[in-house]
């Protein structure tokens, strides 16, 4: 009979102590030290140990944090088939719960589940402010006449750099420097498009998109998008076929609501479906960096700089307020410039410089790796305590980044109406009808999970009290949990 190795012996304990309950799902195992100190076992056997564990899916390595009991209640995530196949042009119609989104944030006394933003406590606000002071302090930048439109040079050869690291070698020529990602997508949209053709956008989208869409004029095409993979390869080529598509809108890495990661295979294939018919991609990244695993996921532009015009933004992760964001456009570039100036003549470049230095300070990596911990906690918080406080029939689509959660109401619950019922209540969320122009996925609601105080729990509850009172007048045999 062949005889255990020590690591398998101990991968078998442990197997048997999360059977047990002993470490429940999404709970932290002993450390790697702690194991091998404990057991008299030597650090490599620990980590084979570890290793063999998450082969079998039974624990998951997360960066600088350590390892945990995977989470198997995949009942709980949504696989959901797309809604509805059929794609009919639309029309866009500003909204005023969208509008009320982005005027209603940070009211103290509402529990802030509404817009998208980053918790405050977890931007580098002294760091930044310790910078400014210093550009302050070395004087005269008011008299600095030499703005460009496309922004500092080192701030776009920082944003080359990173994205070069991040396995996409973009050059600083293309990189053009923005008032946001909001901006960034604006630009991208103008220079492609002119007012009434068809974008194909993600169904559901960022309802800032479908502002911008509106403004100007254009019309949208909404492709089926799903939790786990984002959008539907199959139904964007059948549109690009089958309609005069100007240009397609797409979040690869951690889409805004749903959370979705593109896998790498599909990415090239989006890249190849826009390139050959030389349709732009405007690929909006701006959660890419909010990874939950251990590497950063690549984009679709890794495997087209030149068709493809990358957009971010420092707004999740620095500071929201500095409303800096940027476009690399690949062979757009200069018509994008050209726009910039025209249109703003350039970026307040005090803030530019800011965060160039910020980049440049060797800081940025240390506070992403914490704020990726943080807001990976806080997803998988809020989303167990989603599952405990809301009626039976809830789906949730946990992501694997960013900070948002995108849930499915049971019995088909109207979110427009939670949305003013949970108002009342001084609870803020963002429902799902204003994620679709055609007004789709009313029964979901989109949860930000970047907060986590001793009241959100609480505010959870109230919140799953309302969603049962509603779905229980509507389908009475439903009850909670
Ligand atoms: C997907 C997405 N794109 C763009 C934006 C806007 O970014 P910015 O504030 O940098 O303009 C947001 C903000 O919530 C977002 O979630």
């Amino acid at each position: 009979m062949k005889t255990q190795a020590l690591y398998e012996q101990f991968a078998d304990e442990l197997a048997a102590q999360i059977a047990a309950g002993t470490f429940p799902e999404g709970s932290r195992l002993p450390s790697l030290r702690e194991a091998a100190a404990g057991r008299g076992l030597s650090l490599s056997t620990a980590i084979q140990a570890y290793r063999l564990l998450e082969d079998r899916g039974l624990a998951e390595a997360r960066p600088q944090s350590g390892y945990y009991v995977k989470r198997r209640h995949k009942a709980q995530k949504m696989e959901l088939e797309p809604e509805e196949t059929s794609i009919d042009p639309m029309g866009v119609t500003l909204d005023e719960v969208s509008m009320g989104l982005y005027r209603g944030k940070l009211d103290p006394d509402v529990a802030p589940f509404g817009a998208a933003s980053p918790d405050p406590e977890l931007l580098p606000s002294e760091k930044l402010d310790r910078i400014v002071a210093a550009i302050a302090r070395e004087g005269g930048f008011a008299r600095d006449t030499s703005f460009s439109p496309e922004g500092i040079e080192e701030l776009r050869q920082g944003i080359a750099q990173r994205a070069f690291a991040a396995g996409c070698p973009i050059s600083p020529d293309e990189v053009v420097i923005t008032a946001g990602c909001s901006e960034a997508m604006s630009l991208c949209l103008l220079a492609v498009c002119r007012s009434g053709d068809l974008v194909a956008i993600e169904s559901p989208a960022y309802f800032g998109l479908l502002l911008i869409l509106e403004a100007m004029g254009l019309r949208a095409l909404e492709i089926p998008a799903l939790p786990g993979t984002g959008l539907a390869l199959d139904a964007l080529e059948f549109a690009l076929d089958n309609h005069p598509v100007k240009a397609v809108v797409a979040m690869t890495n951690f889409s805004n609501p749903l959370g979705s990661l593109m896998p790498d295979a599909s990415k090239q294939r989006l890249a190849r479906l826009t390139g050959r018919r030389g349709i732009p991609l405007v690929e909006n990244d701006i959660y890419g960096e909010l990874y939950f695993g251990d590497k950063r996921p690549i984009v679709a532009k890794s495997f087209d700089t030149d068709n493809i015009l990358l957009c971010s933004s420092f707004s999740k992760d620095i500071s929201p307020g500095y409303r800096l964001g940027w476009v690399a456009a690949g062979r757009r570039a200069q018509d994008l410039v050209r726009l910039k100036m025209a249109l703003t003549s350039g970026t307040s470049a005090l803030p530019q410089l800011a965060i160039a230095r910020y980049l440049e300070s060797g800081g940025y990596d240390a506070h992403l790796r914490s704020i990726r911990r943080a807001y990976c906690r806080r997803v998988e918080a809020m989303a167990e305590a989603i599952e405990k406080a809301f009626p039976i029939g809830t789906k949730i689509a946990e992501p694997e980044g960013g900070y948002l959660i995108w849930v499915r109401l049971p019995g088909g619950v109207d979110s427009m109406e939670l949305y003013a019922e949970a108002a009342r209540a001084r609870i803020a969320i963002a429902p799902g009808s204003i994620f679709s122009p055609s007004r789709k996925h009313r029964d979901y609601i989109r949860l930000n999970a970047s907060v986590w105080s001793q009241r959100t729990e609480k505010d959870l509850v109230r919140l799953g009290k309302i969603v049962e009172t509603l779905a229980m007048r509507d389908a009475p045999s439903l009850s909670r949990k």
